[in-house]
């Protein structure tokens, strides 16, 4: 029977902990350990993370990593390099970090060593063609089709690297079932210039087949008569791609989740975009990061410290939610990504046997780039009722030779963690921030493919670290099943009316959404 976290003795003595730091004040912490900012601070791959202005000390960290060797945190990221199947309830493998290993990794697990072959395979051949469509003037438009991880890993890093996309090219991206989305993007566009690529594992869900099918629709009622070259399928279903008419079809692996999927062949846009060694570059930064994640010690471990603290945070200290504050426009889609990373992959209730669990999961994950959010939210998080852990996101080096907005930029975002922690307390009434409320803060030096590859990296290790102390399935979705089989219910309802067997309210719905 898997350990259940609550029930180990570390989970009691941060229950204990959390009693005896009740007045824990992060002015005070400081004041008291000139160490503080450092030992609570981690270098990692391309990374630096201040984790200092947190509501944490060395011991309740010492406590989190207990908890971790209790829960067999150590075990479980081997089982994960191992590539045993740890998406149990799938039976299916979880190696997404094999798509960035190196070809000539040594000392690979064999389930691991015997897959590496194929996907340089692929990933060679998907840059082959990425260089050639690129060198293809003629095409200077893609647009991706796809939804969830078949649309926001490439779309985020897309526009997190747009500053080395080559000229030329412009990219779409189509998820929403929504035909104003699609319409929206198909209007500025000639057939012959335009290369569609249909993204998606399964190559079966409904948005996305909808998409694809208007999208072919159009090209062929626009006059463009060749499918071949200017439809290609990103998917684990290669026979389903073919059926729909496409030939030129990159392939992935069951052992490649969804929101997991960006280093593969769904990442054909990034690689469009930022060419084969840009590609090769993004990949490097996330192995980095797998590295430094297989490797470092738990207490020098970033993507295993920042899990530890989603569990405290969560469990522990009762905050449900953490906000993501991006300091860099390029990085706006991050928190859209990053919050299907999180939520579905921990927004689960039940433990690896199916058992129901006794502790909170996954936060709510949300944010804005800065220092847009300061004008909106960020009011709520200075003076509002619930502490939200937020965590900053910062470029040192701009991308633009524009004067002066780096270092305006830069500041406010140091500032914002800054008065979040400290305060005002004697302005009184309406103006006062009580302060000692937590953060972190992301140092990438230069937004480069590494450093956004090995970010990305850091979040899904964190993500495995905290669903691997609550004991749950990080890997599988289940609960996104029932709404799909009801729209299909309800779609030709639509149409005819018929509310039998419906409740009050859905029938209600369905009478006022009535079509046709
Ligand atoms: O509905 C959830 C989901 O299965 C996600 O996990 C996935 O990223 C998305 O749908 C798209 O799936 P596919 O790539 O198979 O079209």
């Amino acid at each position: 029977m898997p350990v259940r976290c609550e029930k180990t003795p570390a989970w009691a003595r941060l229950e204990a902990l959390k009693d005896e730091r009740r007045g824990f004040d992060l002015r005070q912490a400081f004041a008291g350990d000139a160490g503080r900012a450092a030992a609570l601070s981690q270098e990692a791959p391309y990374l630096f993370a201040d984790l200092s202005k947190n509501l944490i000390d060395a011991e309740v960290e010492q406590a989190l990593l207990q908890l971790a060797a209790d829960c067999g945190l150590e075990a479980k990221r081997a089982a994960l390099f191992a590539g045993e199947p740890i998406n149990s309830t799938e039976g299916r493998a979880v190696m997404h970090w094999l798509l960035r290993t190196p070809a000539d990794a040594a000392g690979l697990a064999p389930a691991a060593a015997a897959e590496l072959p194929a996907v340089h395979e692929t990933l060679d051949a998907m840059l082959a063609y990425a260089e050639k469509v690129r060198a293809d003037h003629t095409i200077t438009d893609v647009v991706n089709i796809g939804i969830g991880g078949s649309d926001l890993g490439p779309q985020m890093a897309v526009l997190a690297l747009a500053e080395q996309v080559a000229p030329g090219k412009h990219f779409h991206f189509v998820s929403n079932v929504d035909g104003h989305e699609l319409a929206g993007v198909l209007k500025g566009l000639a057939p012959e210039h335009t290369l569609f690529l249909i993204a998606s594992k399964t190559f079966t869900t409904a948005e996305t087949m909808a998409n694809a099918e208007s999208a072919k629709r159009w090209y062929e009622r626009s006059g463009g008569t060749d499918i071949a070259g200017h439809f290609a399928a990103l998917t684990t279903n290669v026979e389903a791609a073919r059926a729909f008419g496409i030939e030129t079809t990159f392939g992935f692996w069951d052992w490649v989740g969804g929101r997991y999927s960006m280093w593969s062949a769904i990442g054909l846009p990034v690689a469009l975009a930022v060419g084969a060694e840009g590609f090769r570059r993004l990949l490097a930064g996330a192995h980095a990061m797998d590295e430094h994640f297989r490797t470092a010690p738990l207490a020098h471990n970033l993507p295993v410290r920042l899990g530890l603290l989603d569990v405290w945070y969560r469990n522990f200290l009762g905050f449900t939610s953490r906000c993501i504050a991006p300091y860099h426009s390029a990085l706006r889609r991050v928190p859209a990504y990053l919050q299907q990373l999180e939520m579905e992959s921990n927004g689960k209730q039940v433990d690896l046997d199916g058992r129901p669990l006794a502790v909170g999961t996954s936060p709510v994950l949300w944010g804005e780039p800065g220092t847009n959010g300061q004008h909106a939210y960020f009011q709520m998080l200075h003076q509002g009722t619930d502490v939200v852990p937020l965590e900053f996101v910062a470029v040192r080096q701009p991308a633009h030779s524009l004067e002066g907005h780096h270092a305006k930029l830069l500041a406010n975002a140091i500032a914002q963690a800054q008065a979040l922690m400290v305060g005002k307390a004697d302005a009184g009434g309406h103006r006062n921030f009580l302060g000692n409320r937590p953060s972190s803060f992301f140092v990438l030096d230069e937004l480069t493919p590494e450093s956004l590859g090995a970010f990305i990296a850091m979040y899904e290790h964190r993500v495995f670290v905290s669903g691997a102390v609550w004991g749950i399935n990080s890997f599988d979705q289940w609960g996104v099943e029932l709404g799909k089989v009801l729209a299909k219910d309800l779609e030709p309802r639509l149409a005819s009316g018929d509310v039998q067997g419906l409740d009050a309210s859905t029938a209600q719905l369905l009478g006022r959404l009535k079509q046709g």
